[in-house]
């Protein structure tokens, strides 16, 4: 049975085959939720990130969940918002469906996103969530392995947003 739940909570906890982290283009940490899932996972993560030579935006790469719930953490760096006529709403859409080609790739059951590019890289959260949405149920309209999908949303305005979407 497919679904699509929105859930107010934090990424690093939820128990999910794949998590994705809202990465940068090292894939060497930062701040928000790649700070979090950085600190959870614990170092082992890094060292496995430093391995892979970072990820073009709109691109995604697979590691090990380490101390993290998940099995598998599946960074992507999405696009910074630069007005929106730079091709980021399709760099965005990309960075969803090809983290979920690579959770089903994985044999990936369940995968849980946070709302990639609404913080640090300032994509207006209205915009990014209706993309969001739409790429995520279209990826389960054909889906073998990946059957549910969750939006972590880290406070009420961004889960009001994808309610809303
Ligand atoms: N769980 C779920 N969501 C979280 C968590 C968490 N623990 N911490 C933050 N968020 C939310 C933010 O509130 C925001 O809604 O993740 C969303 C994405 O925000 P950022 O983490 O700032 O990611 P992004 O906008 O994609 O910017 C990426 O920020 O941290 C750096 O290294 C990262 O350079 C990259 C940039």
């Amino acid at each position: 049975m497919k679904s699509f739940d929105i859930i107010l909570g934090d990424i690093t906890t939820v128990k999910a085959d794949a998590i994705v982290n809202a990465a940068n283009t090292t894939l060497l940490g930062g701040g928000g939720v790649d700070g979090a899932i950085h600190r959870a996972a614990g170092p082992e993560l890094l060292t496995e990130c430093w391995t892979l030579h970072g990820c073009a935006t709109g691109e995604a790469k697979i590691t090990k969940g380490y101390r993290l719930p998940a099995k598998y953490v599946i960074h992507t760096p999405g696009p910074i918002w630069q007005g929106g006529g730079h091709h980021e709403a399709d760099l965005l859409r990309n960075s969803y469906v090809n983290s979920l080609k690579l959770a089903e790739e994985h044999g990936c059951r369940t995968v849980a996103f946070p709302s990639i590019s609404t913080g640090v890289y300032h994509f207006p959260l209205d915009k990014a969530s209706v993309i969001a949405v739409q790429a995520i149920h279209d990826f389960l309209a054909h889906s073998a392995h990946v059957e549910q999908v969750q939006m972590i949303c880290f406070d009420e305005v961004t889960k009001a947003a994808y309610e809303e979407a």
